[in-house]
């Protein structure tokens, strides 16, 4: 398995160009199922997860291939309706061809999820909402039936803005007959991504990235030709390691629009922030402040920045409150930061954070995706060694990151 090998800390100083978005990538790619021909989908980034949903299209009967950052696929000669335990369980998001395969093929069968490191996840917002739209929806061994004659356009409101459920609902419902209206829906900007592909498809789509989307249901749907958002958690995520390091780097390709709530607390934490035609550019102050935060659905603070921002708290002056309101078991990191020195106690869903001067390497490992990133945010800055296992992980959702990070100067090797 591999590893990385880190030594800090180093200031991190030059340009990064970050890559297109995974969560907007994924959604997408479940969207060629809703038309047959020769979908282009470029700005993709070369991810584990973004190989496992073709994976997964390819296990159903479609052409998938990918090539510098572009994704081909045609999914018109699907011969299998559904999404196997065996991909599922490796990647949550699979669920998300449910929608489009009930709309196009009347039919789907698809693992159930599980639960995973950051907390339950239930997808019954999703199967709800299918099933008010018509389709007949059972559970058993494991997984979900779905079957509809056409899904019917109606008023579905989202007890909590779900992202992926609200993604598979505006999808199930380009197909549908009539207006469906999705109400208290995700306004995530992959949401709002997700909308333009299908809308250059043929589908009409009005509200997308605001609370309220209405679907107008069409009969065919042509094949897209489009470009996916830049990821704003890497850029975000990138904007952590500039500050943490006391460097100055800026980040090609970011829309600062999408990282409005982030750039805030960034600002709080006494990094200076700045945008011109080349970038955003973050510099780091010799130490930052610490600052309280809450997560929340967009445009409030993302969940994906908690545990890089916990990182960053764990070197500031001062002490730091920070809540998860998302997912109820997103403190996997805090473990591993203390294993590097970091003083942060936990209490139900609130961290307290006192900052430390210093962090020290350690061997630690990667949990999930966004911990890993906050543990490798920490190397960074720490003295001395840390060696993180289980970078698989990281690779689900950041292109070549160490390559990234030792071109502003990062010491950093896999091994
Ligand atoms: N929820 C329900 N019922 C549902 C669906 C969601 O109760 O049917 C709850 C969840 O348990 C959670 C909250 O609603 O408490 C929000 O979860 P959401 O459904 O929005 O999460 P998701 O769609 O499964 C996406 C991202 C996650 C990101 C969250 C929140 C993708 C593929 N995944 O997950 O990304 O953390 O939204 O913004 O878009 C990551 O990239 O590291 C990652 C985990």
């Amino acid at each position: 398995m591999d590893k990385f090998f880190i030594t800090g800390p180093k200031r991190l100083k030059g340009k990064i160009w970050v890559s297109g978005s995974k969560n907007a990538a994924l959604p997408i790619i479940a969207a060629t199922i809703l038309s047959p021909g020769n979908h282009l989908i470029h700005g993709v980034p070369d991810l584990m997860d973004v190989k496992t949903m073709g994976r997964l299209l390819e296990y159903m009967g479609a052409e998938f291939s990918y090539e510098n950052s572009t994704v081909n696929i045609d999914a018109g000669c699907l011969n299998r309706f559904e999404a196997p335990y065996e991909l599922v369980r490796t990647m949550r998001a699979s669920v998300l061809v449910l929608g489009p395969l009930l709309a196009r093929h009347g039919r789907a069968r698809v693992s159930l999820p599980g639960g995973c490191a950051i907390g339950a996840r239930p997808i019954n917002l999703h199967l709800s909402g299918l099933e008010k739209m018509g389709a007949r929806i059972t559970l058993h061994g494991g997984y979900v039936h779905a079957s509809a004659k056409r899904l019917k356009g109606t008023d579905i409101y989202f007890d909590t803005p779900t992202v992926t459920g609200t993604e598979n609902l505006m999808m199930a419902a380009t197909l549908a007959e009539g207006i469906t209206r999705l109400e208290n829906a995700a306004c995530e900007p992959e949401i709002r991504d997700l909308a333009g592909a299908l809308t250059s498809m043929g589908a009409l789509i009005n509200g997308a990235g605001e609370g309220v989307i209405e679907i107008e249901g069409v009969r065919d749907l042509t094949p897209m030709v489009h470009k996916v958002i830049a990821d704003r958690i890497e850029a975000a995520t990138f904007l952590v390691a500039a500050g943490i390091t006391g460097g100055d780097v800026t980040i090609r390709n970011a829309r600062s629009e999408d990282l409005e709530a982030v750039i805030i607390k960034l600002r709080e934490t006494g990094i200076s922030i700045s945008e011109d035609e080349n970038g955003i550019r973050a510099t780091g102050p010799e130490r930052p402040l610490a600052c309280d935060l809450r997560t929340l659905p967009y445009p409030g603070f993302p969940t994906d920045m908690q545990a890089q921002f916990m990182a960053l708290m764990s070197v500031a002056a001062g002490t730091s409150v920070i809540r998860e309101t998302i997912f109820e078991n997103r403190f996997m990191h805090v473990a591993e930061l203390r294993r590097m020195g970091a003083d942060i106690t936990v209490e139900g869903s609130t961290a307290t954070v006192k900052g430390v001067k210093n962090l020290k390497g350690a061997p630690v490992m990667a949990t999930d995706l966004r911990a890993s990133a906050s543990i490798v945010l920490a190397a960074l800055a720490a003295e001395g060694e840390t060696v993180i296992d289980r970078i698989y992980h990281i690779d689900r959702g950041y292109e070549r990151i160490e390559a990234k990070l030792r071109s502003v100067g990062a010491d950093i090797k896999r091994i």
